[in-house]
Protein backbone atom coordinates (compact mmCIF):
# COMPACT_ATOMS: atom_id res chain seq x y z
CA UNK A 1 0.00 0.00 0.00
CA UNK A 2 1.39 3.47 -1.13
CA UNK A 3 1.60 5.56 2.07
CA UNK A 4 -0.38 8.82 1.77
CA UNK A 5 2.17 12.33 1.26
CA UNK A 6 2.64 13.93 4.61
CA UNK A 7 0.84 16.29 5.07
CA UNK A 8 2.73 19.96 4.82
CA UNK A 9 -0.65 22.50 5.81
CA UNK A 10 0.20 24.74 8.35
CA UNK A 11 -1.86 27.63 10.32
CA UNK A 12 -0.58 30.86 10.90
CA UNK A 13 -3.61 32.49 13.19
CA UNK A 14 -6.70 32.11 10.99
CA UNK A 15 -4.15 31.92 7.46
CA UNK A 16 -4.14 28.80 6.52
CA UNK A 17 -1.10 27.45 4.19
CA UNK A 18 -1.22 24.63 1.86
CA UNK A 19 2.65 24.62 2.07
CA UNK A 20 4.70 25.98 4.86
CA UNK A 21 6.70 28.10 2.74
CA UNK A 22 6.47 31.99 2.21
CA UNK A 23 8.22 34.38 0.06
CA UNK A 24 10.42 37.08 2.21
CA UNK A 25 8.94 40.66 1.49
CA UNK A 26 11.16 42.67 -1.15
CA UNK A 27 12.31 39.46 -2.43
CA UNK A 28 9.96 37.64 -4.59
CA UNK A 29 7.80 41.03 -6.36
CA UNK A 30 4.63 39.79 -6.87
CA UNK A 31 4.85 37.14 -8.09
CA UNK A 32 4.26 37.45 -11.33
CA UNK A 33 7.77 38.03 -12.38
CA UNK A 34 8.53 34.35 -11.02
CA UNK A 35 5.83 32.93 -13.06
CA UNK A 36 6.98 31.73 -16.14
CA UNK A 37 9.87 29.68 -14.21
CA UNK A 38 7.90 28.80 -10.54
CA UNK A 39 4.35 26.72 -10.16
CA UNK A 40 2.95 29.49 -7.79
CA UNK A 41 0.28 27.05 -6.56
CA UNK A 42 3.43 25.03 -4.97
CA UNK A 43 3.79 28.47 -3.10
CA UNK A 44 2.38 28.82 0.57
CA UNK A 45 2.08 32.80 0.46
CA UNK A 46 4.02 35.24 -0.92
CA UNK A 47 4.59 38.52 1.43
CA UNK A 48 4.45 41.78 -0.79
CA UNK A 49 7.11 44.06 -0.53
CA UNK A 50 6.09 46.75 2.31
CA UNK A 51 3.81 49.60 1.78
CA UNK A 52 4.10 52.70 3.86
CA UNK A 53 1.71 55.87 4.01
CA UNK A 54 3.13 58.37 1.53
CA UNK A 55 5.51 57.09 -1.41
CA UNK A 56 8.95 56.83 -0.37
CA UNK A 57 11.81 57.25 -3.24
CA UNK A 58 13.81 54.90 -1.40
CA UNK A 59 17.89 55.36 -0.66
CA UNK A 60 20.54 56.38 -2.48
CA UNK A 61 22.43 54.31 -4.70
CA UNK A 62 24.15 51.77 -5.29
CA UNK A 63 21.77 50.05 -2.99
CA UNK A 64 22.98 46.43 -2.95
CA UNK A 65 26.64 45.14 -2.11
CA UNK A 66 27.11 41.18 -2.27
CA UNK A 67 29.00 40.20 0.80
CA UNK A 68 30.72 36.05 1.33
CA UNK A 69 27.81 34.47 2.50
CA UNK A 70 24.65 36.77 1.36
CA UNK A 71 24.22 40.93 0.90
CA UNK A 72 23.50 43.62 2.15
CA UNK A 73 20.68 45.70 1.29
CA UNK A 74 19.61 49.20 1.78
CA UNK A 75 16.70 49.80 -0.38
CA UNK A 76 15.11 52.62 2.05
CA UNK A 77 11.28 51.01 1.56
CA UNK A 78 11.14 52.36 -1.89
CA UNK A 79 7.16 52.21 -2.69
CA UNK A 80 4.17 54.07 -4.49
CA UNK A 81 2.20 54.37 -1.01
CA UNK A 82 -0.72 53.01 -0.02
CA UNK A 83 -3.40 55.59 -2.11
CA UNK A 84 -1.46 54.34 -5.03
CA UNK A 85 -1.04 51.08 -3.74
CA UNK A 86 -5.03 50.05 -3.43
CA UNK A 87 -5.34 51.86 -6.46
CA UNK A 88 -3.07 50.11 -8.91
CA UNK A 89 -1.40 47.48 -7.67
CA UNK A 90 -3.62 45.14 -5.19
CA UNK A 91 -6.16 44.13 -7.78
CA UNK A 92 -2.84 42.23 -9.94
CA UNK A 93 -2.68 39.81 -6.76
CA UNK A 94 -6.67 38.40 -7.30
CA UNK A 95 -6.77 34.86 -8.12
CA UNK A 96 -2.74 34.06 -7.44
CA UNK A 97 -2.69 30.59 -6.92
CA UNK A 98 -1.16 31.28 -3.58
CA UNK A 99 -2.36 33.04 -0.58
CA UNK A 100 -0.87 36.97 -0.60
CA UNK A 101 0.17 38.39 2.73
CA UNK A 102 0.46 42.29 3.12
CA UNK A 103 3.47 44.17 4.75
CA UNK A 104 3.33 47.44 6.68
CA UNK A 105 6.21 49.65 7.60
CA UNK A 106 5.37 53.34 9.39
CA UNK A 107 7.46 56.00 10.91
CA UNK A 108 4.86 56.80 13.52
CA UNK A 109 2.04 54.39 15.25
CA UNK A 110 -0.59 55.48 13.77
CA UNK A 111 0.51 54.81 10.17
CA UNK A 112 0.77 51.66 10.95
CA UNK A 113 -3.00 51.78 12.21
CA UNK A 114 -4.21 53.56 9.24
CA UNK A 115 -2.38 51.49 6.33
CA UNK A 116 -3.21 48.41 8.24
CA UNK A 117 -6.88 49.27 8.35
CA UNK A 118 -6.72 50.23 4.53
CA UNK A 119 -5.16 46.78 3.22
CA UNK A 120 -6.32 44.37 5.60
CA UNK A 121 -9.77 45.52 4.49
CA UNK A 122 -9.26 44.32 0.85
CA UNK A 123 -9.89 40.96 -0.36
CA UNK A 124 -6.42 40.09 -2.10
CA UNK A 125 -4.97 39.98 0.98
CA UNK A 126 -5.14 37.42 3.48
CA UNK A 127 -2.78 38.42 6.18
CA UNK A 128 -1.12 41.11 7.32
CA UNK A 129 3.08 41.40 8.37
CA UNK A 130 3.90 44.34 10.54
CA UNK A 131 7.40 45.27 9.54
CA UNK A 132 8.57 47.28 13.07
CA UNK A 133 12.16 47.71 11.77
CA UNK A 134 11.60 51.26 11.20
CA UNK A 135 13.14 54.16 12.80
CA UNK A 136 9.96 56.25 14.77
CA UNK A 137 10.50 59.85 14.07
CA UNK A 138 8.28 61.06 16.86
CA UNK A 139 11.27 59.35 19.58
CA UNK A 140 14.44 60.35 17.57
CA UNK A 141 14.48 58.07 15.17
CA UNK A 142 14.49 54.90 17.87
CA UNK A 143 13.56 51.83 15.89
CA UNK A 144 10.45 50.99 16.91
CA UNK A 145 11.26 46.65 16.74
CA UNK A 146 14.11 47.55 18.86
CA UNK A 147 12.06 48.10 21.90
CA UNK A 148 9.16 46.18 23.17
CA UNK A 149 6.85 48.75 24.64
CA UNK A 150 6.84 50.51 21.30
CA UNK A 151 6.42 47.34 19.33
CA UNK A 152 3.31 46.51 21.77
CA UNK A 153 2.02 50.03 20.69
CA UNK A 154 2.33 49.16 17.17
CA UNK A 155 0.71 45.98 17.21
CA UNK A 156 -2.00 46.47 19.18
CA UNK A 157 -2.73 49.74 16.81
CA UNK A 158 -2.74 47.57 14.16
CA UNK A 159 -4.51 45.09 15.96
CA UNK A 160 -7.55 47.10 16.62
CA UNK A 161 -8.00 48.07 12.83
CA UNK A 162 -8.34 44.19 11.35
CA UNK A 163 -9.19 40.47 12.45
CA UNK A 164 -6.79 38.87 9.52
CA UNK A 165 -3.85 37.51 10.35
CA UNK A 166 -1.14 39.40 12.30
CA UNK A 167 1.93 38.79 11.63
CA UNK A 168 5.05 40.99 13.66
CA UNK A 169 8.36 40.80 11.79
CA UNK A 170 11.15 40.98 14.76
CA UNK A 171 14.47 43.12 14.12
CA UNK A 172 17.57 40.98 15.62
CA UNK A 173 19.20 43.92 16.02
CA UNK A 174 18.26 44.50 19.40
CA UNK A 175 19.90 42.94 23.03
CA UNK A 176 16.81 40.96 23.64
CA UNK A 177 14.61 39.67 21.09
CA UNK A 178 12.59 37.22 23.26
CA UNK A 179 11.46 40.06 25.23
CA UNK A 180 9.85 41.75 22.09
CA UNK A 181 8.72 38.61 21.13
CA UNK A 182 7.07 38.18 24.00
CA UNK A 183 5.44 41.80 23.73
CA UNK A 184 4.53 41.31 20.37
CA UNK A 185 2.74 37.95 21.31
CA UNK A 186 0.60 39.81 24.38
CA UNK A 187 -0.47 42.56 22.78
CA UNK A 188 -2.39 40.52 19.94
CA UNK A 189 0.15 39.12 16.94
CA UNK A 190 -1.23 35.84 15.71
CA UNK A 191 2.45 34.98 14.65
CA UNK A 192 6.22 36.11 15.04
CA UNK A 193 8.41 36.28 11.66
CA UNK A 194 11.95 35.73 13.05
CA UNK A 195 14.38 37.44 11.82
CA UNK A 196 14.74 40.67 9.13
CA UNK A 197 18.16 41.55 8.10
CA UNK A 198 21.09 42.32 10.17
CA UNK A 199 22.67 45.39 10.17
CA UNK A 200 25.94 45.85 8.42
CA UNK A 201 28.36 47.67 5.86
CA UNK A 202 30.93 47.62 3.57
CA UNK A 203 34.26 50.03 2.62
CA UNK A 204 35.60 50.40 -0.89
CA UNK A 205 39.03 50.46 -0.19
CA UNK A 206 39.81 51.98 -3.36
CA UNK A 207 37.65 54.69 -3.12
CA UNK A 208 37.66 54.80 1.08
CA UNK A 209 33.93 55.19 0.87
CA UNK A 210 31.45 53.44 1.90
CA UNK A 211 29.61 51.04 -0.76
CA UNK A 212 26.35 51.47 0.33
CA UNK A 213 24.57 54.94 -0.85
CA UNK A 214 23.01 54.86 2.55
CA UNK A 215 26.46 53.77 4.32
CA UNK A 216 24.21 51.11 6.25
CA UNK A 217 22.54 48.58 5.17
CA UNK A 218 20.79 44.75 6.23
CA UNK A 219 22.64 41.69 5.65
CA UNK A 220 20.78 38.56 4.73
CA UNK A 221 21.05 35.87 3.27
CA UNK A 222 23.48 32.02 4.80
CA UNK A 223 25.98 34.65 6.65
CA UNK A 224 22.89 35.19 9.33
CA UNK A 225 21.30 31.91 9.75
CA UNK A 226 22.81 30.78 12.51
CA UNK A 227 21.49 34.01 14.21
CA UNK A 228 17.98 33.29 13.02
CA UNK A 229 18.48 29.87 13.94
CA UNK A 230 19.25 30.93 17.81
CA UNK A 231 16.42 33.61 17.61
CA UNK A 232 13.64 30.73 16.91
CA UNK A 233 15.07 28.79 19.23
CA UNK A 234 15.10 30.76 21.99
CA UNK A 235 11.36 32.65 20.99
CA UNK A 236 10.11 29.29 20.67
CA UNK A 237 10.73 28.80 24.17
CA UNK A 238 8.48 31.49 25.43
CA UNK A 239 5.99 31.81 23.13
CA UNK A 240 3.03 29.93 22.16
CA UNK A 241 2.44 31.28 18.52
CA UNK A 242 3.98 30.12 15.13
CA UNK A 243 6.70 31.36 13.83
CA UNK A 244 7.97 32.06 10.70
CA UNK A 245 11.89 31.18 10.57
CA UNK A 246 13.22 32.91 7.93
CA UNK A 247 17.51 33.97 7.64
CA UNK A 248 19.25 32.54 4.51
CA UNK A 249 17.74 29.45 3.89
CA UNK A 250 18.75 27.68 0.51
CA UNK A 251 18.57 24.14 1.06
CA UNK A 252 16.39 21.81 2.23
CA UNK A 253 18.84 21.05 5.49
CA UNK A 254 18.63 25.24 6.15
CA UNK A 255 14.75 24.51 6.41
CA UNK A 256 15.02 21.59 8.57
CA UNK A 257 16.88 23.35 11.22
CA UNK A 258 14.24 26.56 11.26
CA UNK A 259 11.94 23.71 11.54
CA UNK A 260 13.68 21.92 14.55
CA UNK A 261 14.50 25.00 16.42
CA UNK A 262 10.51 25.89 16.77
CA UNK A 263 9.63 27.55 13.46
CA UNK A 264 5.84 26.48 12.04
CA UNK A 265 6.63 27.66 8.44
CA UNK A 266 9.70 29.15 6.71
CA UNK A 267 10.20 32.04 4.27
CA UNK A 268 12.80 32.48 1.74
CA UNK A 269 14.37 35.90 0.66
CA UNK A 270 17.50 36.44 -0.59
CA UNK A 271 18.15 32.90 -2.24
CA UNK A 272 15.14 33.68 -4.64
CA UNK A 273 17.55 35.96 -6.28
CA UNK A 274 19.82 33.68 -7.12
CA UNK A 275 17.79 30.37 -7.90
CA UNK A 276 13.48 31.61 -7.69
CA UNK A 277 13.07 27.43 -8.11
CA UNK A 278 14.13 27.20 -4.71
CA UNK A 279 10.81 27.09 -3.07
CA UNK A 280 8.88 24.24 -5.55
CA UNK A 281 12.24 22.39 -4.66
CA UNK A 282 11.48 22.63 -0.89
CA UNK A 283 8.56 21.63 -0.86
CA UNK A 284 9.23 18.37 -2.80
CA UNK A 285 12.54 17.49 -0.62
CA UNK A 286 10.76 18.37 2.83
CA UNK A 287 7.82 15.72 0.99
CA UNK A 288 10.49 13.25 0.55
CA UNK A 289 12.71 13.88 3.87
CA UNK A 290 9.51 13.61 6.19
CA UNK A 291 8.13 10.08 3.91
CA UNK A 292 11.63 8.64 4.25
CA UNK A 293 11.28 8.99 8.25
CA UNK A 294 8.21 8.03 8.22
CA UNK A 295 6.75 11.50 9.60
CA UNK A 296 3.26 11.93 8.77
CA UNK A 297 3.11 15.75 8.83
CA UNK A 298 5.82 18.77 9.28
CA UNK A 299 3.94 19.68 12.61
CA UNK A 300 5.36 16.33 14.05
CA UNK A 301 9.27 17.80 13.85
CA UNK A 302 8.45 21.63 14.79
CA UNK A 303 11.12 22.57 17.89
CA UNK A 304 11.76 19.03 17.87
CA UNK A 305 15.81 20.41 18.50
CA UNK A 306 14.99 21.73 22.12
CA UNK A 307 17.10 20.10 24.44
CA UNK A 308 18.21 20.89 28.44
CA UNK A 309 21.52 21.50 28.72
CA UNK A 310 23.33 18.73 31.05
CA UNK A 311 24.05 20.70 34.21
CA UNK A 312 28.06 19.41 34.27
CA UNK A 313 28.27 21.47 30.74
CA UNK A 314 26.42 24.88 31.67
CA UNK A 315 28.29 27.67 31.20
CA UNK A 316 27.86 31.38 31.84
CA UNK A 317 28.28 32.24 28.44
CA UNK A 318 29.40 30.65 24.95
CA UNK A 319 32.64 30.70 23.71
CA UNK A 320 34.49 33.39 22.52
C1 LIG B 1 16.47 43.26 -1.34
C2 LIG B 1 15.71 43.00 -0.07
C3 LIG B 1 14.58 43.75 0.21
C4 LIG B 1 13.85 43.51 1.39
N1 LIG B 1 12.73 44.25 1.64
C5 LIG B 1 12.02 44.02 2.78
C6 LIG B 1 10.84 44.76 3.06
O1 LIG B 1 10.40 45.60 2.28
N2 LIG B 1 10.18 44.48 4.21
C7 LIG B 1 10.60 43.53 5.10
O2 LIG B 1 9.93 43.30 6.13
N3 LIG B 1 11.71 42.79 4.84
C8 LIG B 1 12.42 43.02 3.72
N4 LIG B 1 13.55 42.26 3.46
C9 LIG B 1 13.97 41.22 4.42
C10 LIG B 1 13.57 39.81 3.93
O3 LIG B 1 12.18 39.69 3.78
C11 LIG B 1 14.06 38.70 4.90
O4 LIG B 1 13.38 38.81 6.13
C12 LIG B 1 15.56 38.80 5.19
O5 LIG B 1 16.28 39.12 4.02
C13 LIG B 1 16.13 37.48 5.78
O6 LIG B 1 15.87 36.36 4.95
P1 LIG B 1 16.88 35.84 3.78
O7 LIG B 1 18.23 35.70 4.39
O8 LIG B 1 16.27 34.57 3.30
O9 LIG B 1 16.88 36.92 2.74
C14 LIG B 1 14.28 42.50 2.30
C15 LIG B 1 15.43 41.75 1.99
C16 LIG B 1 16.14 41.96 0.83
C17 LIG B 1 17.36 41.13 0.55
Amino acid sequence: MVNPQPALAIKLGKLELAYPTLMGSGCYGSGEEFAPFVDLSKIGAIVLKSVTRLPRLGNPTPRLVQTPAGMLNAIGLQNPGIEWYLEHELHKYAGRPCKIVGSIAGFEIDDYAYVCERLAARDEIEAIELNVSCPNVAQEGETFGCDPDLTARVVEAARATTNKTLIVKLSPNVTDIVAVARQAENSGADALAVINTVRGMAIDVETWRPRLGNITGGLSGPAIRPIAVLAVYEIAQVVSIPIVGQGGIETLADALEFFLAGATAISIGTANFTDPRIPERLVAELQAYLTRRNIGSIQEIVGRAHVEIATAHQYEGDEG
